[in-house]
């Protein structure tokens, strides 16, 4: 049966210029780049200058992404951007990436799902697109997660960096078949019981500071592999596909150790799977497209694969989607 689906055509990215080593960090807090390379697997990250704020990454990481697929910013009716730290309370980052764009049409909102928000925000453009309520999204993530972390705070400034990632997608007829270009299938879920496991401890609406990123780390790190291969599992499910169908696994960056034992669960072959979190750290709702986004231009993702994307961030939130490239 004849159905819309959202064809990617277009990715893009953008990482500020100034990297932080492992060594870096270990002569301001205690730690060493063993133990960050060890349990993490992150040995760099990109870290925002004061210029560089969320909707300026995400213009950046906006514009390579209308670039590739070759369209003109004018015909985007629909701007979603997945942050958790935008420029201001409001109006939101999606706002200022579509004025900075000269995008006068269409709507514009953000979505905050933490570190799940890109898959959050990919799910949402893809029901717009499918039901025909538009024709062409820019999907972003885009983050300066580096202003939220308390730096004083070893177990978590650690782990985050800065940057941006974007997705044109384009409604296109498909035959609603696994074969089909596009999204195929999202899962999202999330469960609040555990919104204290990581949380900022500010806010507009309780300190009316910004705050400080808070997290328990085992916690979060327990809960990580289980959920993530149940949505992941139920998108293959979703699909008739199996982990051999896939061509890449593009999961959220946050530590390779939780990467590695998913991909492992899941039966997914360690050649498939798209590492950026030693480069970027983890940037949070940016990770996944500027991980689809290198391996995209390093030629690993091309027409036709099959690509999963996971992520569990604060909320807890998670989800999966799969997409025929
Ligand atoms: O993106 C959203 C999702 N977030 C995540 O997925 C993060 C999930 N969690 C993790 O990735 C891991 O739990 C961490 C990387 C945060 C921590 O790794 P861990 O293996 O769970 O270590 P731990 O918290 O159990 O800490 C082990 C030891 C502790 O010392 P003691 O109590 O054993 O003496 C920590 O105090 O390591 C110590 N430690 C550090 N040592 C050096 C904690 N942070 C550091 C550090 N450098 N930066």
């Amino acid at each position: 049966m004849t159905r819309l689906r959202s064809v990617v055509r277009g990715c893009g990215s953008y990482l500020p210029r100034t990297t932080v080593t492992n060594d870096d960090l270990a002569a301001r807090v205690d730690t060493s780049d063993d133990w960050i390379v060890q349990r993490t697997g992150i040995r760099q990250r990109h870290i925002a200058q004061p210029d560089e704020t969320t909707s300026v990454l995400g213009i950046k990481a906006a514009r390579a992404a209308l670039e590739d697929a070759g369209i003109d910013a004018a015909s985007i009716d629909l701007v979603i951007c997945a942050t958790s730290t935008p420029d201001h309370t409001f109006p939101s980052t999606a706002t200022q990436i579509q004025a900075g764009l000269g995008i006068q049409t269409g709507a514009a909102f953000d979505l905050q799902a933490v570190c799940a928000g890109f898959v959050y925000a990919v799910a949402t453009a893809d029901k717009f697109l499918a039901t025909g309520a538009a024709t062409r999204a820019l999907v972003v993530g885009a983050e300066t997660f580096s202003r939220l972390l308390d730096w004083e705070d070893r177990t978590t400034c650690v782990l985050f960096g800065d940057g941006a990632g974007a997705l044109v997608l384009e409604a296109q007829a498909g035959e609603g078949l696994a074969s089909d270009r596009g999204v195929l299938t999202s899962q999202l879920r999330s469960d609040g019981r555990h919104r204290e496991k990581l949380y900022v401890d500010g806010g507009p609406g309780s300190t009316g500071t910004t705050g400080k990123l808070r997290m328990v780390g085992k916690e979060v790190f327990r809960f990580a592999v289980g959920s993530v291969t149940d949505v992941v599992t139920q998108a293959f499910e979703a699909t008739g596909t199996t982990a051999d169908d896939l061509d890449w696994f593009v999961p959220h960056q946050a530590n390779r150790r939780i990467i590695e034992a998913s991909a492992d669960k899941l039966g997914i072959a360690r050649e498939k799977v798209v590492l950026t979190v030693d480069r970027h750290g983890n940037t949070s709702a940016a990770s996944i497209p500027l991980a689809l986004d290198a391996a995209c231009r390093d030629g690993r993702i091309k027409r036709g694969d099959l690509v999963m994307i996971e992520a569990i961030g604060g909320g807890f939130t998670w989800g999966s989607a799969l997409i025929r490239w």
